[in-house]
């Protein structure tokens, strides 16, 4: 039987690292605040203008073909997740597959923000389950640092958050039953779609993008932080403990546990309604803030070059963000 397995992983930040203080010069905040409600002490935003999603990618997919020993023409198929694409259309994938000097293969562009890596890395899956495509490059990205709100206060709320960054993954097929991909759930509730959202600039205005949008701050991430934490921290036990069902596993067989890193104080609640011990349980959103489609892949590469991600290490993944989208995976890595 053919399984989907990790060849390599790398990532990619910009250099440059902005601290809680550094953002008191931009809002009015402070340390403390931000470090009590996520758990996050600084982040890394791109220090040259024009610097985009798919440079940062184009970086993270070489430390990982790098490590796989591998030349970018080996790659069969790109998934590019992230809610920060380069330009309106078209979408991501194909500028990194130009930056790469490939030609001809298919690049899909995911838009399930924090839950595009495990989005893609199902659909990436089947494709190789299914021997469509051999090796798959599957990338989230994440520019966003230029889309936060820094004229009026509200900004804050959604500016603290987040960070710029690229995970990088290559994928592809084992016939070793002890390791790959042992299953992916996925769900998604469009109810909730505003409750963390843009609102301004899109096909539902006419025209499509408004001075006002910019003036009013529509332009920019809003989020009713409370409502989508209280669904965070219920959904991703919900679906991790589902997949554990379907695969006969115990929180005491899970090696690593890693979930998107939005917020530090949800994954602790999600660690303990999953049983799981803290040495179970992997987080760096304290360096790199809500990096989005790219949180999980920088996890691992962090994890898996430090040793602390093993071959045959049963690994648990879990994600939840705007849409709401949300889902989990387990891995034999
Ligand atoms: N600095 C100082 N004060 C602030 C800041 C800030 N950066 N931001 C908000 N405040 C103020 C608010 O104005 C509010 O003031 P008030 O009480 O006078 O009205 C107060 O702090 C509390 O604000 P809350 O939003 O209620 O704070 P909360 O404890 O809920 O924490 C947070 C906010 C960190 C955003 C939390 O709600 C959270 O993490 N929510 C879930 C995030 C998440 O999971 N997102 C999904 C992924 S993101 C994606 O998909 C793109």
């Amino acid at each position: 039987m053919v399984r989907t397995e990790f060849l390599s992983t790398g990532f990619h930040v910009p250099d440059r690292v902005v601290t809680n203080d550094d953002l008191t010069a931009v809002w009015e905040t402070s340390d403390t605040w931000i470090r009590e409600r996520s758990g996050i002490e600084a982040r890394h935003w791109i220090d040259r203008q024009g610097e985009t999603a798919t440079d940062l990618a184009l970086e993270a997919t070489r430390r990982a073909l790098e490590w796989a020993d591998m030349d970018a023409s080996e790659i069969d198929c790109i998934v590019y997740a992230t809610l920060s694409p380069d330009h309106y259309f078209p979408g991501g994938g194909v500028f990194l597959q130009r930056k790469l000097g490939l030609r001809g293969i298919p690049a899909l562009d995911v838009r399930n923000q924090c839950s595009g890596f495990l989005y893609g890395l199902s659909v990436a899956d089947a494709w190789i389950r299914t021997g469509q495509y051999r090796c798959v490059l599957l990338v989230g990205a994440e520019v966003q640092s230029v889309a936060l709100d820094v004229d009026h206060l509200d900004g804050r709320s959604m500016g603290v958050l987040f960070g710029d960054g690229a995970g990088a993954v290559l994928l592809g097929p084992t016939e070793d039953p002890a390791r790959g991909v042992l299953g992916t759930n996925l769900f998604s509730d469009g109810e909730f779609a505003e409750l963390l959202w843009v609102e301004g600039a899109g096909m539902s205005q006419s025209p499509w993008i408004t001075h006002d949008d910019l003036d009013s701050g529509r332009l920019y991430p809003q989020m009713d932080g409370r409502e989508v934490f209280k669904h965070a921290v219920a959904r991703m036990p919900e679906a991790m403990s589902a997949l554990m069902g379907d695969y006969g596993v115990t929180s005491a067989d899970i090696d690593l546990f890693i979930a998107h890193q939005a917020n530090l104080r949800i994954n602790q609640i999600v660690a303990r309604r999953l049983g799981l011990r803290e040495d179970q349980v992997y987080n760096n959103i304290q360096n790199y803030g809500n990096t989005t489609a790219a949180t999980i892949p920088i996890a691992l590469d962090e994890c898996s070059r430090s040793g602390r991600l093993k071959r045959g290490d049963l690994l648990a993944l879990a994600a939840f963000g705007s849409g709401f989208t949300w889902g989990s995976a387990l891995v034999r890595w």
